[in-house]
C-alpha cells in the first residue's frame, strides 16, 4: 500500500469516528446521570471497585503523552485521534468521581489524596512502535469495555441506577475507541499481514492492564471484584482476544506461525548477541 493510501485510510476512518461521537455519543457527566437514583446503601465494595477504575483512568495525563509520542510520526487521523479521546476519557474520570462524592462513600479530601497518591506513579508505554500501541489500544479499550458492561449490571443488581449509567455512558465510548483502534489494525494488515500478525500476537501474549502496578493495593482491589467483574487471562482471552481476531479476519495458525517466527527470530538475536 501507498503510504499517500495509508493516510488516506485512516483519515477517513477518523472522520467516520468524529462523526459518530459528535452525532450520537456526547454527554454530560454532570448533567446526564440520574444522580437521585443513586443508593447511598450499596456496599462499600461497589465503590472500591469505582475508586479502582477511576485510579486506572487517572493516568490520563501519562495516556495522553505516551500515546501522542506513539502515533506523532505516524498519520494525522492517529493524532487528532488521541486529542479527542483524552477529552472523551476525562469524563470517565469525572463521573466515577462524581458518583464516589454524590454517594457520600468517599470525602473531596480522601480523593484529592487518592489522586495525588496516584500521581507519585508514573504510566510507560508498553510497545514501543504506533501499530503495537493501535493494537494494544484495541484490547485495552475492549477489555475495558467488557469490564464496564459487568459493574453495570452489578450496579444495577445493588439498585444503583446512578452508578450504573456511569458504567453505561463509560462503556460507550470505551467500545468505540475499541472499534477505532480496530479500525487501525485492519488498516495496517492491509499494508503489512504479516508484520501485523506478528504484533497482534506479541501484544497478546505481553498484555497487561495499564493499572497493573500502578495503582496503590491494585492486586488486593481486584480480589475485592468477584468473579464476573474480574478481568483475567481467560477472561481476556474468551471476551476480548478471540472476538477481535474473528472480527479481524486472523486465524489462529497464521498467529501461531508469527509467534514462531518470532521465537526464532528472538533465540537468533540472543544466539548473535553470545557470540560477540
Ligand atoms: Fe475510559
Ligand atoms: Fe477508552
Amino acid at each position: 500500500m501507498a503510504t499517500d493510501e495509508f493516510h488516506v485510510k485512516l483519515y477517513r476512518k477518523f472522520q467516520t469516528f468524529f462523526q459518530e461521537a459528535e452525532k450520537k455519543r456526547r454527554w454530560n457527566p454532570v448533567e446526564d446521570i440520574p444522580w437521585s437514583d443513586l443508593n447511598p446503601d450499596a456496599p462499600e465494595s461497589l465503590a472500591l471497585c469505582a475508586e479502582t477504575f477511576l485510579g486506572v483512568e487517572s493516568y490520563l495525563p501519562d495516556y495522553i503523552r505516551g500515546g501522542l509520542e506513539a502515533v506523532r510520526a505516524s498519520s494525522l487521523a492517529q493524532r487528532w485521534f488521541t486529542a479527542n479521546w483524552g477529552y472523551e476519557e476525562l469524563k470517565h474520570s469525572m463521573a466515577l468521581t462524581e458518583y464516589l462524592l454524590r454517594s457520600g462513600k468517599r470525602t473531596e479530601e480522601q480523593m484529592f489524596d487518592f489522586q495525588a497518591k496516584l500521581m507519585e506513579e508514573e504510566w510507560e508505554r508498553p510497545f514501543d512502535t504506533s501499530r503495537k500501541m493501535s493494537i494494544y489500544g484495541m484490547f485495552q479499550e475492549m477489555a475495558t469495555f467488557v469490564i464496564y458492561v459487568r459493574h453495570e449490571k452489578l450496579a444495577k443488581d445493588h439498585n444503583d441506577k446512578a452508578l450504573a449509567a456511569v458504567y453505561r455512558f463509560n462503556a460507550r465510548d470505551e467500545i468505540a475507541h475499541a472499534r477505532f483502534y480496530e479500525d487501525v489494525t485492519r488498516v495496517y494488515l492491509e499494508e503489512d499481514r504479516e508484520g501485523t500478525v506478528a504484533d497482534l500476537a506479541h501484544v497478546a501474549k505481553n498484555f497487561a492492564m495499564p493499572g497493573v502496578g500502578l495503582v496503590p493495593d491494585y492486586d488486593q482491589r481486584i480480589e475485592v471484584m468477584r468473579d464476573e467483574g474480574k478481568m483475567d487471562r481467560d477472561v481476556f482471552l474468551k471476551k476480548v482476544y478471540f472476538p477481535l481476531l474473528k472480527r479481524l479476519d486472523v486465524s489462529r495458525q497464521e498467529l501461531v506461525a508469527a509467534a514462531a517466527a518470532e521465537r526464532r527470530a528472538a533465540k537468533a538475536a540472543k544466539d548473535i548477541e553470545a557470540a560477540e
